[in-house]
């Protein structure tokens, strides 16, 4: 799991998890580029094995990419998953783990990828947003599609608000998304994922 924030999908996850019969999956390890992240202090809780490879500790993207690529290999992980992890990872990491990383954005892609995606929305007035869960390519927030939800967007909405609703769906939909995908239940055909 590769967090920079506080981390309320990674216990999503946790608490999904210890409810029999779990989601078939090990959390071998959260990985931040943040040393603070609230998301290592709730893997410390967990007793799930923490690791932070700084961004200003490489000299570039590819470099960085490596350093996170080789740290949750030596884990024994045998894919990523993505919850407000703000750095882009390089090629290498989606030639090393295809079709084997998950992230989740707080809108219903193609719209509003990139960061402030709660923002753009209410900047643009939409009445309804909502949550993706996706397979990460080699381009941002725009892999096949593994799941989505609506979100209606109210008239007083402001992003603090938005983004709660948001959360609410994003911590039930990544622990479903993510249970199948352990389950090898997700076929990925071109840019159509297949829940068998
Ligand atoms: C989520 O809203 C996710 O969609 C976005 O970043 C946020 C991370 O939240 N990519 P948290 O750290 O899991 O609380």
């Amino acid at each position: 799991m590769l967090a920079s924030g506080s981390g309320t999908n990674l216990q999503a996850l946790l608490d999904a998890h210890a409810v029999p019969p779990g989601l078939g999956v090990e959390f071998s390890l959260v990985l931040s580029d943040v040393p603070s992240a609230r998301a290592l202090a709730r893997a410390e809780a967990a007793s799930v094995p923490t690791a932070v490879v700084r961004w200003s500790d490489h000299p570039d993207r590819a470099s960085f990419t490596t350093a996170v690529c080789d740290r949750v290999e030596a884990s024994g992980a045998e894919a990523m998953v993505l919850a407000g992890f703000m750095r882009i990872l390089g090629g290498e990491a989606i030639e090393r783990y295809p079709n084997r990383i998950l992230n989740i954005h707080p809108a219903l892609l193609p719209a509003f990828p990139g960061v402030r995606a709660v923002e753009q929305a209410l900047e643009h007035g939409v009445k309804v947003t909502g949550v993706t869960v996706h397979m990460v390519d080699e381009q941002v927030d725009h892999g096949p599609i593994v799941s989505q939800e609506p979100v209606p967007v109210f008239p007083d909405d402001d992003a603090e608000a938005l983004h709660a609703r948001l959360q609410a769906v994003e911590h039930r939909l990544y622990p479903a998304a993510v249970a199948a995908f352990a389950a090898g239940r997700l076929e990925v055909r071109g840019r159509t994922v297949i829940w068998r």
